[in-house]
């Protein structure tokens, strides 16, 4: 296959009542890892980087070529997705290049405002068939360079969703209903009453932002209130570095990155594989 939009995998997933995870990748292992995971496991999988890995680290013409060696390779539909790009011109950028699934984070705006770059990003997008989510309310913590503070996060609220996604035309939308990127410091809670408010009023696929550290049986109960999509990030990366850590205490003279980075891509398949099982995109394809 070729690298997908997000369409039809999304749309899928709402009609069947399970969420396709968006891993956050930012090296040729990580990718390795949730591509070789998902295809074992036949899941649906979107490979996820955000600014700072695709633009900032890796440059978005390897990470493109590299997600189009995984997906000629595996038989299951495979989407790279722009994660939290808040510049229209890198997504225009990337999108020429072969992108085609992009979030356009705009959530830092007004509503107007919102509107109107998430508008601007969609008519272009969708052009090339490339599929867009925007963000509705603001989700706290930290995603990469992006930080948000607990008292600066508002919950999504359900009429102006509505009327977001009517007026935008985006593709999915994410939702603020008591995520937050990175670790958590005290109980997670999730309105669900919320949740169910946004489902009814917007016909999108929904996306829950900042799934690590949350809880399975409220992740699960999210996706059975109608996410379609589910973000991980934090929770991949803690048990790689902390594999690779455990490695060098053991072997403080290693200076292999294949034997290094190998325990770290087993720690890290294990997690993949849990969060699969979790989002109940196992056999689907
Ligand atoms: P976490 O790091 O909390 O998993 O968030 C990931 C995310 O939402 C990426 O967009």
């Amino acid at each position: 296959m070729s690298i997908l939009s997000t369409r039809e995998m999304l749309l899928k997933a709402q009609r069947e009542y399970y969420a396709v995870p968006a891993f956050n990748i930012h090296n040729l292992e990580t990718l390795q890892v949730v591509v070789e995971t998902a295809f074992e496991m036949r899941s649906p999988l979107i490979i996820a980087g955000t600014p700072s890995t695709i633009t900032e680290y890796a440059g978005p013409d390897y990470v493109k070529a590299m997600a189009e060696v995984a997906a000629s390779k595996y038989d299951i539909p495979i989407a790279i997705h722009l994660d939290h790009f808040e510049d229209v011109n890198e997504i225009k950028r990337d999108i020429n290049i072969g992108f085609r699934s992009c979030m356009i984070d705009a959530s830092k705006y007004d509503f107007e405002k919102n509107i109107s770059i998430v508008k601007d990003v969609v008519e272009y997008a969708h052009r090339f068939d490339a599929t867009v989510e925007a963000e509705l309310g603001k989700l706290g913590g930290r995603e990469d360079d992006l930080v948000i503070s607990e008292k600066d996060a508002i919950y999504t609220n359900p009429d102006d969703a509505a009327e977001f996604v009517k007026r935008t035309k985006v593709d999915s939308l994410a939702v603020a209903i008591g995520t937050a990127h990175g670790l958590y410091k005290g109980e997670v809670k999730l309105d669900f009453n919320r949740l169910k408010e946004i489902r009814d009023k917007v016909s999108v696929p929904l996306v829950l932002h900042g799934a690590s550290d949350v809880a399975d049986d409220l992740v699960k109960k999210a996706i059975s209130f109608g996410i379609c999509k589910v973000n991980v990030a934090t929770d991949l990366k803690i048990p790689f570095s902390n594999a690779v850590k455990r490695y060098f205490e053991k072997n403080p003279d290693a200076n292999d990155p294949r034997k290094y980075m190998t325990p770290g891509k087993e720690a890290m398949k294990e997690i993949v594989k849990h969060k699969i099982q979790v989002c109940g995109s196992a056999n689907r394809y």
